[in-house]
């Protein structure tokens, strides 16, 4: 064969591979108003820049008459591309091909572009579309999920992994996501759970619609398994560049830096504390008040939201900011809170990037429900994950900081490099009318107007400790700073961290509490 001859027999074969499931199955895949596994990759990258690897792999196997079945591709499209121009590796389950079954070759498929992105050491992108382990493959299915996870476990707090659930991502198929970084749900698309309704009816007697068991908004809002809700997938796929503008390419790197941009004006931050401290407000308008451009990227936006994390800029620096949210519960924190901060909290740290905490909180949540559920253990996270982080860390208290939430909440003894408190800070082992019942319990009884007596010693209270000067007098609090500084120390803070090192003793690995 002349050499244009076998060109055009390469350009043959490609087209027959580009057709997936052929066109029958790409219409279903449309009328179900997804788009087709190349489409979502091109989504993402940078226009031209995906070269795939493995487009003529097939599957070897033979039972069920698979023999004569031909899936192009086995049923995933693998590659590299960039992402504003950085590279990153990526894969995307065809559900076209065989429900996107994962078989023997499909899961060596997404093992090797894994590898491939630990070894290159630039973020991997998984897009999951699948019915789950390949039923005819048998336990070379099921090898293949465990060589993915334990690829992902290997490949945590090294490089940013990203999940993609844009279909069904069913059975053990859920726990590659759930070993990830993040996670991206799309409104009437995404379908993750453990076991179908047909298996909940058959096992539980309950009746309940995919949806409701395991849809979008049950992973944004309710279980917490999602990081990111959007309507359609093009708006995922701009959450997903987004994201990656704001992270680094591996542990070794920082996030790239933006020129630095002042915060919009609408965000006045001496004007949004109540001036009843016992009014709520919400912090996502203190963040934006220091951000620049006051621009938060707000990450599990729709889960606990009695905390408030996500990522933004200082002075054109990544900074991830955790903030309890006086608008929910108060700002408590309770398992799902403890849980969703801790997480990010070990993010930032892993992939080197300061946290900036803004405290506002009255403690943890108190109750049965809670302490069955094991607030204790899950509250335990966030003390672990600031004890641990090593990277820069600036505390900000802008009012409320009481009890284990004071110390939990990336204080002095957690080794905090910078606390600073505004002068409305009430730094006590509880708030000032709780603490003068029990501790005036005794005087307000026996005295001749009880509430009267009440009062007046709630008001002792708040003069004597309800404030940031005895936390400061200690030496615990580093600065009492006008509201209108914070943008500015921060940035300081940040500027000084810059050489920041830290010796742990040694050891293979702490056990955190789960
Ligand atoms: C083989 C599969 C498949 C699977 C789907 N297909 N899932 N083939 N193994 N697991 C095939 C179908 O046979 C069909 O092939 C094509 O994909 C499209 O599927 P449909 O059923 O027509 O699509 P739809 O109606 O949209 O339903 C999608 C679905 C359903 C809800 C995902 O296919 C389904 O329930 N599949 C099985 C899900 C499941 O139980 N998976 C195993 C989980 S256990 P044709 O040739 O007709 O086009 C598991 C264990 C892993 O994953 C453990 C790891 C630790």
């Amino acid at each position: 064969m002349s050499l244009k001859r076998n060109i055009l027999d390469l350009r043959k074969r490609k087209e027959i591979v580009l057709q997936g499931g052929g066109e029958d199955a790409i219409k279903k895949q449309a009328a179900m108003g997804k788009l087709t596994a190349r489409e979502r990759i091109e989504g993402i990258l940078d226009k031209g820049s995906f070269h795939e690897y493995d487009m003529f792999v097939e599957h070897q196997s033979k039972d069920f008459d698979m023999d004569k079945k031909v899936l192009h591709g086995d049923g995933v499209v693998i590659g590299t591309g960039t992402v504003y121009g950085e590279p990153v590796a990526i894969y995307a389950q065809d559900f076209t091909v065989a429900g996107g079954s994962l078989g023997l070759m499909h899961a060596r498929k997404i093992t090797k572009i894994m590898d491939h992105a630990i070894k290159m050491r630039m973020p991997i992108i998984g897009i999951n579309d699948s019915g789950g382990a390949r039923i005819q493959e048998g336990v070379d299915s099921l090898a293949g999920y465990g060589e993915i996870f334990f690829r992902n476990t290997q490949a945590s707090g090294v490089i940013p992994q990203l999940s993609v659930i844009l279909g069904p991502c069913a059975g053990g198929a859920v726990y590659s996501p759930a070993l990830t970084d993040f996670v991206f749900v799309v409104d009437n698309i995404s379908k993750m759970f453990i076991t179908g309704p047909e298996v909940v009816k058959t096992v539980l007697g309950e009746e309940v619609s995919m949806e409701d068991l395991g849809g979008a908004r049950v992973h944004a809002c309710i279980s917490g398994n999602a990081h990111f809700f959007a309507s359609t997938e093009a708006e995922c796929f701009e959450q997903i560049k987004k994201l990656l503008t704001f992270i680094p390419w591996n542990n070794q790197r920082k996030a790239k830096a933006f020129p630095s941009k002042a915060p919009k004006a609408e965000y006045n931050i001496e004007k949004i504390l109540p001036a009843d401290p016992t009014q709520p407000y919400d912090v996502r308008d203190i963040i934006k008040a220091v951000a620049d451009d006051s621009d938060f990227f707000e990450v599990q936006q729709d889960f606990a939201q009695n905390i408030v994390v996500g990522f933004g800029r200082v002075d054109g620096e990544t900074i991830g900011f955790v903030a309890n949210q006086p608008l929910v519960l108060a700002g408590v924190l309770d398992c799902d809170s403890a849980d969703k901060a801790g997480r990010f909290i070990r993010f930032c740290d892993a992939f080197n990037i300061p946290i900036v905490t803004f405290e506002d909180m009255p403690g943890y949540l108190p109750g049965v429900e809670q302490e069955h559920m094991g607030v204790i253990r899950h509250g335990a996270k966030v003390l672990y994950a600031y004890s641990e982080a090593t990277v820069p860390k600036v505390t900000v208290i802008l009012r409320k900081a009481y009890g284990g939430g004071y110390i939990a909440m990336n204080s002095r003894h957690l080794k905090a490099d910078f606390m600073f408190a505004w002068p409305t800070a009430e730094i006590a082992v509880m708030g000032p009318e709780g603490a003068a019942n029990i501790i005036f319990r005794k005087e307000i009884k026996e005295s001749a107007n009880p509430e009267e007596t009440r009062k007046q010693k709630v008001a002792e209270y708040r003069e004597k400790f309800a404030n940031p000067y005895v936390a400061a007098s200690k030496g615990y609090i580093d600065s009492v700073i006008e509201p209108s500084e914070t943008r500015l120390l921060l940035k300081h803070s940040i500027e000084v961290s810059g050489n920041k090192t830290v010796m742990t003793p040694a050891k293979k690995h702490g056990i955190p509490p789960f």
